[in-house]
């Protein structure tokens, strides 16, 4: 049982190979990285940028918090180690999906200096760190899932922005304000900042 790990024989170079997936879908894969407290609007944004992105002949696939822990990572909570956990299969997944020749929107709080800078590690240099940033009052304000109020109740343990931290990113690849700002307004913003990332030639 031991060695196991020594019977496994990776085949990643008889695979065809990103660039020609790239070349095929006339795109450049990335990671696009949401960061962000919980309720700053990652997940909608997402939506809309792949929604976006498709109708103009992106391809890409959307990953989120909610929905990812509900299957491939049922069971982990919010510990400094599960997060850690979450994120790092997550980040694996992803580099699957790049490899692929796929654009991968993550929406994942990912609150973190050191959780990110282990996402980026795993991804390598398709990583976007695209901070969403919406001040935390404004976000307990909007408390869209009802979480804020239970979290200052103390029904809640280890919440994002109340009783457990959320690091800013210092020097984000893209940074999206969205106070007072329209979904349309923040997703278009988000859209055209990223284009120049994912573009290639296009005939
Ligand atoms: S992460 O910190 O590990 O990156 P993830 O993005 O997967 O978090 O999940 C965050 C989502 O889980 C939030 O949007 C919220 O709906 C829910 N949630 C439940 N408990 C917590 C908590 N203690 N802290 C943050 N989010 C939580």
């Amino acid at each position: 049982m031991k060695d196991e790990g020594n019977n496994i024989h990776s085949v990643f170079d008889e695979l065809i190979q990103k660039s020609e997936k790239e070349s095929f879908l006339k795109q450049r894969a990335k990671v696009v990285w949401m960061t962000g407290l919980s309720g700053s609007g990652k997940t909608t944004l997402a939506k809309y940028l792949e929604r976006k992105l498709m109708e103009s002949g992106y391809f890409s696939k959307l990953l989120d918090g909610d929905n990812v822990r509900t299957g491939l990572n049922k069971g982990l909570g919010f510990s400094e180690a599960d997060r850690e956990e979450n994120i790092r299969r997550i980040a694996e997944v992803s580099k699957l999906f790049t490899e692929g020749g796929i654009i991968c929107i993550n929406c994942f709080v990912s609150p973190t200096q050191e959780i990110r800078r282990k996402a980026k590690e795993i991804i390598g240099e398709d990583f976007l760190e695209v901070f969403i940033n919406t001040p935390l009052e404004e976000c307990e304000k909007r408390d869209v899932k009802g979480l804020y109020k239970k979290a200052r109740a103390g029904e809640i343990k280890n919440f994002t922005g109340i009783s457990s931290p959320f690091e800013s990113p210092t020097s984000p690849s893209i940074e999206i304000k969205t106070k007072g700002k329209t979904i349309e307004a923040s997703g278009d913003e988000l859209f055209e900042k990223l284009l120049p990332f994912i573009q290639i030639e296009r005939p």
